[in-house]
């Protein structure tokens, strides 16, 4: 007698990165991690503290806190054309909860869902446990979206099209005509629905904030949290935006899942809300930004490895085809210079001939991490 998992988890294994993480030692250099390295602004973390003191300790209504789903809808006077109403938001436990219930209350076993082939590892496994089928669409040379592609993959199974802006791990934002086209895609096909997560929409290092593809179509689902651009992963505070007909549903799977995200939490992040954080997060973005052109400056001195230069999120992907298999050379860059980055094929088949590297390290760590990578590829 044993333990006889579903076959829901059939093929699907712990990431890659997890993996990869658990070989790293107390020395290494650590360009793998996926959250800033700053302390939360203060405003949130005294929020959380007088939420515990105060006994905010009960359970929150089942979609959450109202202060703090008037605040969301508030943030986003321009989307769907009407703006957004308190009731089309559900606070979640963390971005992953938010694309668990839309995942959930869209899915049939022998659905499509379309991702990019380059994708956020957990779309494709999210996909499968509902008995989904994930297609990729391509990306070009620059990680812009494939529009005809798209369009020629797209059938009557197709249920939802998954994009992600700033993008994890590539670093690209999605231009506003690329947006609106893929919104008039959609807009021609009976009930199929964009997946937009948002989740890196505060960390970008142009002059204009990224778009929301909820301004050109209703037919929008919105995950979006306060994970990366708070350095607040472990609050685990995360929302769905979407249409009255489509939040309907997902809070039944939210109640059933959860009940509620954290009072304590959901506390915590409506000083974030409400604008009060608004200097950490330029803040942040200005260290991002000067340690971004640095990681791009010294990668750009190692012979042969090409990079398309990322603009919002805190990745680098570079393509290291001519050093090996995104495998052998994260290992290789791990045994012999003691400097963890994560293969590319973690983000999907295509992302094999690159690495990521994450620049949301001390700047002095990132530098070090890269000249010692320059010594070994060159
Ligand atoms: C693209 C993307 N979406 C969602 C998440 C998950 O966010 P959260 O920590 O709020 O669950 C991540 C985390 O790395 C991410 O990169």
């Amino acid at each position: 007698m044993g333990f006889n998992p579903s076959h829901r988890l059939d093929g699907i294994e712990i990431s890659i990165i997890r993996k990869i993480n658990a070989l790293a030692k107390p020395s290494t250099i650590n360009l793998g991690i996926g959250q800033l390295p700053y302390r939360a602004p203060g405003p949130l973390i005294q929020a959380g503290i007088k939420a515990l003191e105060k006994g905010v300790i009960q359970y929150t209504t089942n979609a959450g806190n109202a202060e703090l789903r008037q605040l969301i809808a508030e943030e986003h006077p321009r989307l769907y054309e009407r703006g957004v109403n308190p009731e089309d938001v559900i606070i979640t436990t963390g971005v992953e909860e938010a694309l668990s219930i839309v995942f959930a209350a869209s899915l049939n076993p022998g659905d499509e869902v379309l991702i990019p082939e380059i994708y956020f590892s957990v779309y494709d496994p999210l996909a499968r446990f509902y008995g989904a089928t994930p297609r990729t669409y391509k990306l070009d040379e620059t990680f812009s979206l494939d529009l005809e592609d798209i369009e020629s993959k797209i059938n009557p199974r197709t249920k939802i099209i998954v994009i992600n802006s700033p993008a994890n791990p590539t670093g690209k934002i999605l231009r506003q005509d690329e947006l609106s086209n893929l919104a008039e895609i959609i807009l021609s096909h009976r009930d199929l629905y964009a997946v937009s997560d948002e989740v890196y929409s505060h960390l970008y290092f142009g002059e204009e904030k990224p778009q929301s593809i909820a301004r050109y179509s209703g037919r929008v689902i919105i995950t979006d949290g306060i994970s990366k651009r708070s350095s607040a992963t472990g609050l685990r505070i995360g929302w769905t935006i979407a249409p009255q007909e489509v939040t309907r549903e997902l809070i039944k799977v939210h109640q059933y899942m959860v009940t509620c995200a954290s009072s304590i939490s959901q506390a915590a992040a409506i000083p974030v809300l409400r604008g009060e954080c608004l200097e950490s997060e330029e803040k942040y973005r200005r260290s991002l930004k000067e340690n971004r052109d640095s990681a791009i400056q010294l990668l750009s001195e190692i012979p042969d490895m090409d990079l398309v230069s990322p603009e919002g999120a805190f990745y680098c992907f570079p393509n290291i085809s001519r050093f090996g298999d995104s495998m052998d050379v994260s290992l290789k860059l791990l045994n012999e210079c003691d400097v963890l980055t994560i293969p590319g094929i973690a983000f999907g088949e295509k992302g094999k001939h690159h690495i990521r590297l994450s620049y949301a390290v001390g700047k002095e760590k990132l530098c070090e991490g890269i000249t010692r990578m320059q010594k070994v590829l060159q």
